[in-house]
């Protein structure tokens, strides 16, 4: 099973990126293969000049059609998803989440935005032709802590719960989902179908 993690913060020090770090371990720890990509890390000219065959571009579009789910994660900017991130989206084939399940995780100041994944992430993972988007994380900033020297970064009880509820249901949809069957697959059932009629 492959996952790709999207990192959608500009930021450096960053309470979804330790949302992420959570899940890919998590992951990583019932055997998954998790390929990190952090939106601050793609040239910056690339994603505004929406080159489409930068080299790194091209390798995130390789190992998003290779994996079988995303974990998207976004701080709330201005009421919605960040920028950087849409940028980075925007770069995507037009079918590029077909077969693929996605979870979002989302993390803002004030509870007053939780829905921003819903009404302003969603629609551009719908756009994008995504199987499943699962119901998603929404983490206010006071349930995250950095980490500080030898102490880990720490999420309060409750978050910790949602997400691993939430991890639980994107290993299972994962596992789950149907295989798209191979062309030439396809063409050999049909035959041997039409003579065993
Ligand atoms: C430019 C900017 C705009 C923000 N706008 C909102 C907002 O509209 N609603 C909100 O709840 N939090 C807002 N925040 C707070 C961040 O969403 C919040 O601190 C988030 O956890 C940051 O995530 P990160 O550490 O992964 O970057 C904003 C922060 C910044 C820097």
């Amino acid at each position: 099973m492959l996952v790709v993690s999207v990192g959608g913060s500009p930021s450096l020090r960053s309470r979804s990126g330790v949302l992420l770090e959570r899940s890919r371990d998590w992951l990583q720890q019932r055997g998954v293969e998790v390929v990190t990509f952090q939106v601050r890390e793609f040239p910056a000219e690339d994603l505004l000049h929406a080159r489409f065959d930068s080299p790194q571009v091209r390798h995130f579009n390789e190992l998003v059609a290779q994996a079988d789910g995303l974990l998207v994660a976004t701080p709330v900017y201005k009421a919605s998803f960040a920028g950087a991130l849409k940028t980075l989206l925007d770069l995507l084939p037009e079918r590029a989440l077909e077969h693929k399940v996605v979870l979002p995780i989302a993390s803002g100041g004030s509870i007053a935005h939780m829905l921003a994944v819903d009404y302003a992430l969603k629609p551009v993972l719908s756009a994008l032709k995504a199987q499943e988007t699962l119901q998603g994380i929404f983490a206010d900033d006071s349930q995250i802590s950095y980490a500080d020297g030898d102490r880990p970064a720490r999420l309060d009880e409750a978050l910790e719960q949602r997400l691993l509820g939430a991890l639980e249901t994107f290993h299972g949809a994962m596992a789950r989902r149907p295989q798209p069957v191979a062309p030439g697959l396809l063409n050999e059932r049909l035959l041997s179908a039409r003579w065993s009629i």
